[in-house]
């Protein structure tokens, strides 16, 4: 059975992007893969060093994990900080990772421009020269620069073939680049290359009601599976809108298509087709549309609020997934780590 492995830093609530671009296929795949869904927590440190209770935002991710259906006896479901092995690999990828190429992938250089406080426009937005003046009181920390180093010793640690994971990631492409390395540089054919998984066959983005591109915890525009009827209908009844097509089949600019693409995640296909008519025909009316969208959305986020309450109230059955995942995990990373210590040079443990 191919092994998948896929996770999501604990930074907040799992919101609509996180459900419908990777733990949607997750749910898929723990019925036909060897699946290992992680907590990566130790990934929130990079942009988020002193959390304020981590314990309590992980056992948040693992309540929603639980109830958007992801079952320990199917999938291995642990908490990334449970499993030290993965440090130690990710030692050694460090070893054989170029700093010039950590510091030009495009997330690295996004995050470094918060952490030293420059802006993306203008004549100070150069990231490598910023991080080398000693006159900037801010630095960046050598914990994002290796964020894709810690993403591929996650994924490596239990040879795995499939990532679902949501908008394109970049650092897919270097977890792929540091296994072909490692083999290339030990000469031998150890990890195999990981590769992006998409449910269909295109990655899912899901849009920003706020007319800007995606749905995000940072972006402050997310939808998440835990708010209620009042806040999804209030969210969505705030989106950005226009005042309509005057020309039957127009084009739709970006913030009506967003309302669409969302339509078309979460609504009935007839409701998604009945509502494109009425913009064809010029007949729309965006107040009618989301009140439906803002329904459709409730109707599905419902049953797993429900769920994310039942699990996080029961304490003891989180930590006893937590416990059993973190055993399960240990098992299958400390196997890889072993052979890794041996093609390395090192005494297995
Ligand atoms: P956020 O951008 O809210 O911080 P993360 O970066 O933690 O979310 O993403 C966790 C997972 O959810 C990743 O697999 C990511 O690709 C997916 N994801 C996040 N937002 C979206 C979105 N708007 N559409 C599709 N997938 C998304
Ligand atoms: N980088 C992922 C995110 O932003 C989280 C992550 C860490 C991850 N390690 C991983 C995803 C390994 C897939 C596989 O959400």
């Amino acid at each position: 059975m191919e092994t998948v492995v896929s996770g999501i830093r604990p930074t907040g609530n799992l919101h609509l992007g996180n459900y419908f671009g990777a733990v949607k296929s997750f749910l898929r795949m723990q019925d036909e893969y060897n699946c290992f869904f992680f907590i990566a927590d130790w990934h929130s440190l990079t942009t988020h060093p002193h959390p304020d209770n981590i314990r309590n935002s992980v056992k948040t991710i693992l309540s929603e994990y639980l109830a958007c259906g992801i079952d320990p006896e199917k999938a291995t479901i642990y908490i990334q900080s449970d499993v030290p092995e993965v440090v130690e690999l990710y030692l050694y990828l460090n070893m054989n990772a170029g700093i010039g190429e950590l510091m030009r992938t495009a997330s690295f250089k996004d995050k470094a421009r918060q952490q030293l406080h420059i802006s993306r426009e203008g004549c100070e937005g150069d990231v490598e020269k910023e991080i080398f003046n000693e006159g900037n009181k801010h630095s960046v920390s050598a914990g994002l620069l290796t964020y894709p180093t810690l993403m591929a010793a996650d994924i490596i640690i239990h040879k795995a073939l499939k990532v679902p994971v949501g908008k394109d990631q970049e650092n897919m492409e270097m977890a792929r680049r540091f296994a072909r390395r490692f083999n290339s540089t030990y000469g031998v054919d150890f990890f195999p290359e990981p590769a992006s998984f998409h449910l269909g066959d295109k990655s899912v983005k899901v849009p920003g009601l706020d007319g800007s591109g995606k749905m995000g915890k940072s972006e402050g525009n997310a939808i998440y599976l835990i708010d209620d009827e009042k806040t999804i209908k209030k969210k969505v009844m705030k989106a950005v809108s226009d005042a309509g097509p005057t020309e039957p089949n127009s084009v739709k600019p970006e913030p009506i298509a967003n309302l669409f693409t969302m339509m078309e995640i979460v609504s009935e296909k007839e409701t998604y087709d009945f509502f494109n008519e009425k913009y064809n025909n010029c007949e729309i009316r965006y107040g009618d549309m989301k009140k439906q969208l803002a329904e459709d959305i409730n109707k599905f986020c419902a049953p797993i609020r429900e769920r994310i309450l039942d699990m996080a109230a029961n304490t003891e059955y989180l930590d006893k997934v937590a416990r059993m995942g973190a055993e399960k995990a240990r098992e299958s990373a400390s196997k890889t780590l072993n052979e890794v210590r041996q093609i390395i040079g090192f005494r297995p443990y």
